[in-house]
């Protein structure tokens, strides 16, 4: 279903100082997803749940095109206008865009605010090529500091649903991805994984 633009979603009330609260708790990890990513210049990449685009913008220079979609209003407002990134106020699990349209997705911070995640990642291999990445930036719930964040969050953003690590690693492989790279520090991660090739 495709977002309702008469619909405020939970980060309308919280864009604002959305950047200001990822930088004070050290949450931004632009570099390190840049560094993984080992972006060439060419790709086409979208950027889900892109929020304030501040990871985007960090990226838009080092690919070939980039899009950012998110539902909230209030989040897109924040994005630079001045960055060549196609911004469009659109559902997670409903892009619109066509099949095998992307060489890269990112759902950085994204997953734990999806209910569901199946149809989140369902979505992701829908839009990529063969041979497509997917890279995730998440929390792992098995964690007392991702159990922390999770009661902080529901009292800013409204319910969350973080997962453990190998849960969402077992949607992935369930949906016929595997596994290219990762890094795991503590309660938080980054994984790629690639899509399987076209038989
Ligand atoms: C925690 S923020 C992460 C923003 C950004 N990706 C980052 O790394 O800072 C989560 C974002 O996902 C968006 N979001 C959550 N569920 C969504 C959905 N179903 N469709 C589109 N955007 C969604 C929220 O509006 C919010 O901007």
């Amino acid at each position: 279903m495709r977002a309702n633009p008469s619909v405020v979603a939970p980060f309308d009330k919280v864009y604002r100082f959305y950047d200001a609260y990822m930088h004070i708790f050290g949450f931004y990890r632009e570099k390190l997803i840049a560094r993984l990513l080992n972006l060439q210049g060419t790709e086409s990449v979208v950027d889900l749940g892109g929020g304030t685009g501040y990871l985007s913008s960090y990226l838009s220079g080092m690919c070939g095109e980039l899009f950012l979609i998110d539902e909230s209003r209030g989040m897109l407002s924040e994005v630079k206008k001045s960055d060549s990134i196609n911004i469009f106020k659109r559902d997670v699990l409903d892009t619109g865009f066509s099949d095998r349209r992307f060489d890269i997705a990112i759902l950085s911070d994204l997953v734990h605010h999806v209910e569901d995640q199946e149809g989140l990642l369902m979505e992701c291999s829908r839009i990529l090529r063969p041979d497509g990445r997917v890279l995730i930036y998440d929390f792992d719930i098995g964690y007392l500091r991702t159990k922390m964040s999770r009661w902080f969050e529901e009292r800013l953003f409204g319910k969350v649903y973080f997962r453990r690590r190998v849960e969402v690693e077992n949607m992935l492989k369930s949906l016929g991805f595997s596994r290219i790279d990762g890094i795991a520090r503590g309660y938080w991660y980054i994984i790629i994984w690639r899509k399987r090739e076209a038989r």
